[in-house]
């Protein structure tokens, strides 16, 4: 198979905001209301805000393409970038999303191994990121990779308050 992996630009920012909504829209429909889904789609997937995010130094996103077609994402924060103040040890992969088509081929274990790359790059000592408590296949990928539930913060789809589990890896 082959896969390869390209860095985002500013522009690839109407790229990123199509598979972006695409992908959260495919893993989060069926379990949330369409006015809390499109709330946040329309939040978190602006121009505006992706474009800030995209110029942001210590963000970085990632395309994946499988035979190439692009295929996934990947969004991993450092120092002031992540979404909870966890140091500059850490590095935090905000978002990794696989079109369906493309899941269980192991592009998402491709994106980690890239996200743990970076942070070796940058002398960090572990990956961190938050999931959904409902996700139950991202928690038993991130499980079989040997991330570890160490707690819990809150998120916001829309108006609806939910749980995301906190998990960690070091590394060695
Ligand atoms: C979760 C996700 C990133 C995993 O990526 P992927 O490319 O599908 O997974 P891989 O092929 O690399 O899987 C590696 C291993 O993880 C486990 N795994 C992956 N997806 C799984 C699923 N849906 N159910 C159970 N186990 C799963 C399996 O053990 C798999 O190994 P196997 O296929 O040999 O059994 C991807 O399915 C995805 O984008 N899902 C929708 C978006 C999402 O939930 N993102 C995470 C938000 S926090």
């Amino acid at each position: 198979m082959t896969v390869s992996i390209t860095k985002c630009s500013r522009e690839d920012l109407p790229r990123l905001r199509e598979i972006s909504i695409e992908t959260f829209t495919d893993t989060f429909k069926d379990q949330n209301s369409p006015e809390n889904l499109m709330a946040y789609l329309e939040k978190a997937f602006n121009e505006e805000q992706l474009e800030k995010e995209l110029a942001h130094s210590s963000s970085e996103f990632y395309f994946v393409y499988f035979q190439d077609e692009l295929a996934g994402l990947l969004k991993v924060n450092m120092n002031d970038a992540q979404t909870e103040p966890m140091g500059d040890d850490s590095l935090e992969i905000e978002r990794i999303y696989i079109r369906s088509q493309f899941q269980r081929k192991g592009l998402g274990q491709y994106l980690i191994n890239q996200a743990m790359d970076i942070a070796k790059t940058h002398n960090k000592k572990r990956l961190w990121l938050g999931v959904w408590e409902k996700n139950e296949n991202a928690i038993h990928f991130y499980k079989k990779i040997g991330f570890v539930q160490t707690g819990a913060h809150s998120f916001y789809m829309g108006d609806e308050e939910q749980t995301d589990f906190i998990m960690q890896i070091a590394l060695a």
